[in-house]
């Protein structure tokens, strides 16, 4: 070992340091090979120093330090330039595109309330709406509820302090439009309503949409027409209307309102557990009795209602498996409503 050699180190490690240019990685490679504090060559040479013949000592020594001050000013501000570099690098590329902030999307009990209520204000109507907070007479004694009605069971019915209630359907509405407006009234009225019921086709929240009609000379054929305009457009042109007779106490007559299975066509499967038909809603002829009580005249009026849920709409439109579902609030069924527009 000779200053000749670390003439030799000099030149090796100028060259290593040239050829990793300004690259990060490349410079703190050279960095550990010469100036590692373990096993870098100027360590080893530190270690060659002690173990030569006491009058090589001072000359290899100087050269030595001089070597290591060199490295050192070299690395330094190879290092400096590598990391400018870098940051020069990491600048902005204008022309790349933005990163999209996510849009969400709208609920399927949403666009379901949207169509409904664009459909009927084509035909005419307007939206009306109503508390959810309810009281007696709006929700049950109004709409010819008597008090033993089964309708009224604490089971089905939220109650709250002060003779309030959450209104179990959409129907108190009628009564609250009929005592603020004189007919013709032509209204339909989404919102949530509330049962004690959880299952698998239940929620203890779910959402329905009303519909009254009152006028002069309104006849149940007026309702049926009504009816199948707006289940066809809801659904599909071709399939068919069927109405059974059914009941309703704020109704007379009453029926219950299916369509053919849209699954099927009607032959027949699990969704309409082989019968062809859904029941779809629930209508009539509104009651004389509750016109008396909203003080619209009986021998001048008549009219329809009818009563239908958002949410088994929404299953079916969207083949949705249960119920429970739309108020799971899992991103994963509401990414599949991504850019569906109403
Ligand atoms: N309110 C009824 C229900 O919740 C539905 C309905 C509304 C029936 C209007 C007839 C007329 O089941």
């Amino acid at each position: 070992m000779s200053t000749d050699d670390l003439a030799r180190v000099r030149e090796e490690f100028l060259a290593a340091l040239q050829s990793a240019g300004s690259e990060p990685e490349a410079v703190e490679a050279v960095r550990v090979r010469f100036a590692g504090r373990r096993s870098g060559l100027l360590r080893q040479l530190e270690e060659t120093l002690k173990s030569l013949p006491k009058e090589e000592k001072p000359a290899f020594g100087k050269a030595l330090n001089e070597l290591k001050r060199f490295v050192e000013e070299r690395l330094a501000a190879a290092q400096e330039a590598a990391a400018k570099g870098a940051a020069a690098a990491e600048t902005v590329d204008v022309t790349l595109p933005g990163r999209r902030p996510p849009a969400g999307s709208l609920h399927p009990v949403t666009l379901v309330r949207r169509e409904v209520e664009e459909i009927f204000l084509r035909m005419g109507y307007s939206v009306a709406d109503g508390p959810e907070v309810e009281d007696d007479w709006h929700n049950f004694e109004a709409l010819n509820i008597p008090p033993d009605h089964p309708a009224r069971d604490d089971q089905d019915t939220f109650y709250l302090p002060g003779r309030l209630l959450l209104r179990t359907h959409t129907s108190p509405v009628q009564i609250r439009t009929m005592e603020q407006q004189r007919p013709p009234i032509r209204v339909i009225i989404p919102g949530r309503v509330y049962r004690r019921d959880s299952d698998l086709r239940h929620s203890p929240m779910f959402h329905q949409v009303e519909g009254l009609v009152v006028d002069e000379g309104i006849t149940f054929a007026h309702l049926k027409a009504t009816l199948e305009a707006f289940l066809k457009v809801l659904f599909d042109s071709r399939l068919a209307v069927r109405l059974r007779p059914g009941f309703f106490p704020f109704t007379e007559p009453s029926a219950e309102v299916d369509i053919t299975c849209i699954m099927c066509a009607g032959k027949g499967c699990p969704l309409c557990t082989g019968s062809g038909w859904i029941e779809i809603l629930g209508a009539g002829m509104v009651d004389p009795r509750v016109f008396a009580a909203c003080g619209v005249d009986p021998q001048r009026y008549t009219g329809f209602a009818f009563g239908c849920g958002l949410d088994r709409v929404a299953l079916l439109k969207y083949s949705l498996p249960d119920l429970r579902l739309l108020f799971s609030g899992d991103e994963r069924l509401l990414r599949q409503f991504e850019g569906v527009r109403r």
